[in-house]
């Protein structure tokens, strides 16, 4: 695991936009996971200003909330068509989001696998790590082999989601998510993380022992991640 410590957010997005860049150049038609929420935002406007061309590359989304009605705003659907696939010019019919309203999300869990799987699997996942130690919305408990699978949000993630809704009752109960064995596939998983708010649960993850309270601890098992955080989050660094 490489560990890059880097002062501020914006130094996170340059350094995770840098990676990502490098594994476009030598494979334009790269297979990117992509993440939402905050962490990686700054990771989205840095990989803006290197102008590629990522008109072949190919996204797949972590996670999606089952329930809202087609088109919210918040929907990681509209997310990601707004901070990815237009902002980074990707071609929208390349970009795949987890059908959150499909009418059997549990048959689109297992689908979005096959599809994932079917592209040649993902050669960068992008994360960002919950306070409670999820990873995509793998919450505590979650098993360390799981698949993409239909999920019941935590209520530490519902109250951290809640910024982007009106109220937390308008945050979905609900989601599809990749599951822990699903994002493991991945042949190399960028993990960016920022502020003071997650050096305890970041330190935990990484040197903590690897079970399925703290889900983001199995990374400790993949061959190939690199950690870009800022001097906060990194502070109960061992
Ligand atoms: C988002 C996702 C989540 C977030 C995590 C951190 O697609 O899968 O695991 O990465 O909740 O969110 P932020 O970055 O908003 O603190």
């Amino acid at each position: 695991m490489e560990i890059f410590v880097v002062p501020d957010a914006a130094a996170i997005g340059a350094v995770a936009a840098g990676i990502i860049a490098a594994v476009v150049r030598s494979k334009p038609d790269a297979v990117l996971g992509v993440a939402t929420g905050g962490s990686p935002l700054p990771v989205y406007a840095a990989l803006a200003g290197h102008r590629l061309d990522l008109s072949r590359v190919r996204a797949f989304a972590l996670d999606e909330y089952v329930g809202l009605p087609a088109g919210h705003p918040e929907s990681y659907g509209e997310v990601v068509r707004r901070e990815v696939t237009e902002r980074l010019g990707l071609d929208p019919g390349h970009v795949r989001v987890p059908a959150g309203g499909a009418e059997d999300p549990e048959r689109a869990a297992v689908e979005y696998d096959t599809s994932i799987r079917a592209a040649g699997g993902i050669d960068l996942q992008l994360l960002g790590i919950g306070h409670n130690g999820h990873i995509a919305f793998n919450e505590p408990g979650s098993a360390l082999d799981s698949r993409t699978r239909v999920e019941t949000l935590a209520a530490r993630t519902r109250e951290a989601n809640a910024r982007y809704f009106g109220s937390l009752s308008e945050v979905p109960e609900r989601c599809i998510t990749q599951g822990l064995g699903t994002i493991m596939e991945a042949r190399h998983l960028l993990l960016v993380v920022h502020g003071q708010d997650k050096a305890a649960i970041l330190a935990e993850a990484l040197s903590g022992p690897v079970s399925a309270e703290c889900p983001a601890s199995v990374l400790q098992r993949h061959p190939h991640v690199t950690v870009v955080a800022d001097e906060s989050a990194a502070s109960q660094l061992a």
